[in-house]
């Protein structure tokens, strides 16, 4: 059977879930957020209200922009038959109505009751594993057999939060990466009894939806710790934060050496506080306890003494860096 996505559900309207509301909706889904009280869903309608004046901004400038940008990089004031050209080539895809729409068909709850009618629930709440089991058998009760149950989380196994329902096969790992309305990566990750069609179905609808810029990549992951990029990625951190220990170099060098030596868009620290420290302190943490430390080091000393301090990057205001 394939997946028809009419209805999304989301569970935890934080720094990720509040942007996969806004892709989906601007992909055309109704979705229903639930968080814990009314004050979290403000802050969620704040963050999707926020992103999505950015889209329309980001459409409504682009052409002369770009204008601009090849005026200054050549010094060749173009005609007023290019620059036509140029805003033909780049007119807005994103309009002020599309907006209004895209706003309308996101609704918020603190409820399961809204979550009769979806096809697909994606869960980003705390990164813990009874927390999420607890949301998962409430999910089990209130959406429909057919609808596919997906977690958004970064390090926990799959299988574990699966076994909290009475239909594992309908659940899998749906990991994006932070920002998600621009980074069009998403893992896709089957627990041991997650079905083969679940996998091909999300696969596919994943394949039709954009972000706020490129249309997503979905890709399929072995449930092992850390998955695929954040294995990769935080034995980078791992040693960055190392170096920084050691004195190598200062946390600023290191952010400027990664970016202007290694091209990385972001440095170590930089990313550290976008990501924030809790989510990074919480992935060390599962991961050691599932791999003692097999595939990546030991948790910095540095991560866990900003995490008890509430430095959790720029969400909290401070993390690294001092964003106050
Ligand atoms: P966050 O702390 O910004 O948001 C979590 C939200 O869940 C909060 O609004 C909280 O009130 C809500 N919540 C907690 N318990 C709930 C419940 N029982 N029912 C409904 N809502 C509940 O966290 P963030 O950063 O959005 O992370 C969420 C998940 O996404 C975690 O599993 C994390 O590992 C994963 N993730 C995070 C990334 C990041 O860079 N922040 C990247 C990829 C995945």
């Amino acid at each position: 059977m394939v997946l028809f996505v009419k209805r999304v559900g989301i569970v935890g309207g934080g720094a990720m879930g509040s942007q996969i509301a806004d892709i989906m909706a601007i992909n055309g889904k109704e979705v229903i957020v639930k968080d814990v009280s009314e004050e979290f869903l403000k802050k969620t309608k704040e963050n999707i209200e926020k992103n999505l004046n950015d889209l329309l901004e980001f459409n409504l400038t682009r052409a002369d922009k770009e204008i601009t940008r090849i005026e200054k990089s050549t010094q060749i004031k173009l005609t007023d038959e290019q620059k036509e050209k140029i805003r033909e080539t780049l007119k807005p895809k994103f309009t002020e109505s599309l907006k209004k729409e895209a706003s309308d068909r996101i609704q918020t709850t603190t409820s399961y009751e809204e979550f009769s009618e979806v096809d697909l629930v994606i869960e980003a709440i705390v990164e813990n594993t009874k927390l999420k089991q607890e949301v998962f058998s409430e999910l089990d009760k209130h959406t429909p057999t057919h609808a596919i149950l997906a977690t958004n989380t970064s390090s926990l196994s799959i299988t574990e939060v699966a076994s909290a329902t009475n239909k594992p096969e309908k659940v899998l790992g749906m990991h994006f990466f932070n920002p998600p309305i621009t980074l069009p990566l998403i893992e896709i990750i089957p627990g041991i009894e997650t079905s083969e069609e679940t996998v091909n179905d999300i696969i596919d609808f994943m394949s039709t939806i954009r972000n706020h810029r490129y249309p997503m990549q979905p890709i399929k992951v072995k449930e092992v710790p850390g998955f695929l990029v954040n294995r990769i990625l935080f034995a980078m951190m791992n040693e960055a934060y190392a170096c920084y220990e050691d004195g190598v170099a200062s946390m600023r060098d290191i952010d400027l050496a990664m970016r202007a030596g290694a091209g990385m868009p972001m440095g170590p620290f930089e990313l550290s506080d976008l990501v924030g420290i809790d989510v990074i302190h919480h992935v060390q943490e599962e991961v050691r306890k599932m791999v003692g430390g097999n595939t990546m080091n030991q948790p910095s000393q540095t991560i866990r003494k900003l995490y008890h301090a509430g430095r959790h990057g720029k969400k909290t205001k401070r993390g690294f860096y001092d964003y106050r």
